[in-house]
């Protein structure tokens, strides 16, 4: 399988956590090769972060949804952060360019519930294609409590794979969000976390 170039972070659902693992994967991935990260929110405020984030000495290429229907550049890899709408003409286009497809969810029944329909979509959408890849990831999980186990196994059955790496709820996401880094800036308080983005990377790059 060629490796993914264009990650997707999708989820009509809002809140779990696209926008986190696409700030964070994107600083991960730019260690590897040039990485663009593509805000396909119409809103755009991820451009507002990543400004901020170069004054702290974090730069990450950043282009908006414009760049979506030009489908070109010189980064080897992108990270698109879909708007949380599956209508939007922005997710549509990012979802036809994606080749792989990362949908967060979070360990609630009605966030679970909530993401059945952008697996279904996905699965219309992918049905018949090859080389396109699509993969669950558990966001915020609470570790090995029964709640996180009746959640994965929920997730398990929503019909797409789920990758084995989960992310843990973790304060430091927030903190480095609130200063306008990634956790690959936080020094050692951000290990952890620099360690699951890490797995995640490979896993998507497998
Ligand atoms: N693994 C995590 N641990 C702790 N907080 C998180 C984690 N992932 C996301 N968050 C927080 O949850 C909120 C929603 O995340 P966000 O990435 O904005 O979701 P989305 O883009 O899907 O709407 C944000 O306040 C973010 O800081
Ligand atoms: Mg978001």
């Amino acid at each position: 399988m060629a490796k993914p170039h264009r990650i997707a972070l999708f989820n009509a659902k809002g809140g779990c956590g696209k926008t986190t693992l696409a700030w964070n994967l994107a600083f991960g991935l730019a260690r590897h090769a040039p990485t663009l990260l593509v805000d396909a929110d119409p809103q755009g405020s991820l451009q507002h972060w990543a400004d901020w984030s170069a004054e702290e000495g974090g730069e990450i290429a950043i282009a908006g949804p414009e760049l979506l229907a030009q489908g070109e550049s010189k980064h080897r890899f992108w990270v698109i952060d879909c708007p949380p709408a599956l209508e939007a003409k922005e997710t549509q286009q990012a979802l036809a360019l994606a080749d792989f497809v990362l949908l967060p969810v979070l360990p609630s029944p009605l966030d679970l519930w909530a993401s059945k329909r952008s697996v279904e979509a996905l699965q219309e959408l992918h049905a018949g294609r090859r080389g396109r890849h699509a993969a669950l990831v558990l966001n915020q999980s609470e570790g090995r409590s029964a709640l996180s186990r009746a959640a994965e196994n929920a997730i398990a059955n929503l019909g797409l794979p789920v990758l084995p790496g989960h992310i843990a709820r973790r304060a430091i996401y927030r903190s480095a969000a609130i200063e306008g880094k990634s956790v690959y800036q936080m020094g050692k308080r951000g290990a952890p976390a620099v360690a699951e983005i890490e797995r995640l990377i490979e896993e998507i790059r497998r």
